[in-house]
């Protein structure tokens, strides 16, 4: 019996040692020690020369010697295992899955890059509600009740209470922000507006707008000319050329429209600039007394220029996107073209 003891004891050496690098070399370990010939086996074979007395003992004995090497087993093959497929069936050297990180949204591009220009005017960012109520959209920006050019911007007003409704300009913000800060004055008010019009290549029932408002003291039409001539300039090139028309909005006065030379066909006549070689791109003008007036701003010592524009008309020009639908149909095939633009 303790031969048999010695002996066990030299097996489990014998195996602690083993090693198998391949997976013909775990066969070979399986085999050896678990195969129907095996050593185990023949070791379990042993018990039957084993007294009755001591059979229980060696029961045990064996039972362990059993466990240790099926252990070593299981170790072996698990190495093989991840060696051989995990690591040796791979071209290390193959390029990774591409993480596909998402593209900036055009308008966003856009509206960033309006607004870096004039934050280096020395223009500061200002935000307002998209949900506003009839004063700060309307009233505060001369547009009294019965004003008709009330009709010009198609309002969707909430069912609930027509007091309030969603904004049909950012010049909403200007309100706001009179009516917090007196001047100076220096905002650009970017954000998403709304108007009931049917949905269409050219119409959208929402869009975006950038507003503009400064107000000091001796501020001119010059000046407002001079500005936007500079952010024209510095979005679109230097060799684009600028024009105002006299136009009319009820909160500045006077009121021009600023057109940029086509880029799209510079100027030769397209679909785009209706074959004028000229596009619109904002309106503007002088805030009106009444306007400054409404938020105790003395038209006497204060004037200002105002501006809206449209960053969807914008978009169209730069990148010549020319459905405007396209912008909220989230069709990554349309979005992917802007990555790395910034
Ligand atoms: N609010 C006008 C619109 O949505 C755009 C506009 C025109 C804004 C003249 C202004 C401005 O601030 O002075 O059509």
């Amino acid at each position: 019996m303790e031969q048999l003891l010695q002996q066990l004891e030299q097996y489990k050496q014998e195996i602690a040692a083993a090693e198998a690098k391949t997976p013909e070399a775990v066969e070979a370990f399986r085999i050896k020690y678990l195969g129907t010939k095996g050593l185990l086996k023949t070791v379990m074979g042993e018990m039957k020369n084993v007294p009755n007395e001591r059979k229980k003992e060696f029961g045990q004995i064996l039972n362990e010697f059993k466990q240790f090497v099926e252990n070593k087993y299981e170790i072996l093959k698990e190495a093989t295992v991840e060696s051989s497929s995990a690591l040796a069936n791979i071209d290390l050297s193959l390029p990774g899955d591409p993480v596909l990180v998402g593209t900036r949204h055009p308008l966003s591009i856009v509206r960033n890059q309006i607004v870096s220009i004039f934050k280096r005017l020395g223009f500061a960012v200002a935000e307002g509600p998209e949900i506003e109520d009839d004063w700060h959209n309307f009233g505060a920006m001369n547009l009294p009740e019965d004003h008709p050019a009330r009709d010009m911007q198609d309002t969707f007003y909430i069912n609930q209470d027509p007091a309030w409704l969603l904004r049909t300009h950012t010049s909403s913000v200007q309100a706001r922000v009179m009516e917090k800060q007196k001047p100076p004055i220096r905002v650009i008010c970017p954000g998403r507006v709304y108007r009931n019009e049917t949905i269409s290549a050219r119409a959208h029932c929402f869009f975006h707008q950038v507003e503009g408002l400064y107000i000091d003291e001796n501020v001119s039409f010059a000046d407002l000319k001079q500005t936007l001539y500079f952010f024209v300039q510095e979005m679109f090139g230097k060799d684009t050329k600028v024009r105002f028309r006299p136009s009319y909005f009820p909160f500045t006065e006077p009121s021009a429209e600023m057109d940029i030379s086509c880029l799209i066909c510079g100027g030769d006549g397209c679909t785009v600039c209706k074959h004028t070689g000229w596009v619109e791109i904002l309106g503007s003008g002088m805030v009106h007394p009444k306007v400054l007036e409404n938020f105790g701003i003395d038209p006497n010592k204060y004037t200002g220029f105002a501006f809206g524009m449209g960053v969807e008309r914008i978009c169209q020009l730069k990148f010549r996107v020319n459905d405007l639908r396209l912008y909220s149909q989230n069709d990554v095939r349309f979005l992917k073209q802007f990555t790395g633009v910034v």
